[in-house]
């Protein structure tokens, strides 16, 4: 359902060329549970980041869904974005003067023919999801870091897209907390045959999942 080729990344900043993945090639299949790993700045979330089409290669093909993603208008990005994919990042992303449920509703806030009552009605499945129900009303600055994570999870699950993005979601989390955020991926993964992608530097945690990719230095190197 994903297929990367030859895929090529270059910085260029002032002086410095930065060549953040080179030759990349990989196919990921549908309902695929993948964990990326390697040293700090081996180009893991520039790996993401082009899956996730947040930003362009320098060279080679993203192709997802049979869609060959290439010169593609913003709106369109966004749009197959929005549909599709969903984000979760290491620092959780949230917004802190919107409640929890309102920060959960803000992906189909983009989304044409969605009622309000029905988006408020989504959103609270999907906290009930990562059993967060309690928690609706809350701030984000009154959470732990387990609960914002969970938090970001049903937001990225509320469009229910086929491909589930992490970079490092249980980076900021001790490992009690972590193991949590992982049974609540591999439920996702499992019973929802999402297809998700994970970036980490826990080993114990990629062991759980169905294939490791090594990156050093921009290079698959497995
Ligand atoms: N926007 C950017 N402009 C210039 N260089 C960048 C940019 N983003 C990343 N880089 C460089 O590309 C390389 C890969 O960065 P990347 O963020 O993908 O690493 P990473 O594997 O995710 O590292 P970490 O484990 O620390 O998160 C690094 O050398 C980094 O400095
Ligand atoms: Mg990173």
């Amino acid at each position: 359902m994903i297929t990367l080729k030859n895929l090529e990344k270059v910085y260029q900043t002032d002086e410095i060329e930065t060549v953040a993945l080179s030759n990349i090639n990989l196919e990921i299949a549908k309902g695929e549970f993948l964990s990326i790993m390697g040293p700090s700045g081996c180009g893991k979330s520039t790996l993401l980041n082009m899956i996730g089409l947040l930003d362009k290669p320098t060279n080679g093909m993203v192709e997802i869904e049979k869609n060959i993603i290439d010169g593609w208008r913003d709106k369109r990005l966004a749009q197959f974005r929005n549909q599709k994919l969903g984000f979760i990042f290491q620092s959780f992303h949230l917004i802190n003067d919107l409640q929890v449920v309102d920060n959960v509703e803000l992906p189909l806030l983009y989304r044409k023919g969605i009622s309000g009552k029905e988006r408020r009605k989504r959103a609270l499945e999907a906290i009930e999801k990562v059993g967060l129900s309690t928690r609706a009303k809350h701030y984000p600055a009154q959470l732990s870091g387990g609960q914002k994570q969970r938090v970001a999870i049903a937001r990225a699950i509320i469009g229910q897209p086929d491909i589930i993005l992490a970079d490092e979601p249980t980076g900021n989390l001790d490992s009690k907390m972590g193991n949590d955020i992982m049974e609540i991926l591999e439920k996702l993964n499992k019973q929802e045959k999402a297809t998700i992608i994970m970036v980490t530097h826990d080993e114990r945690l990629a062991n759980k999942t169905n294939r490791i990719i090594h990156l050093f230095d921009g290079k698959q190197v497995n």
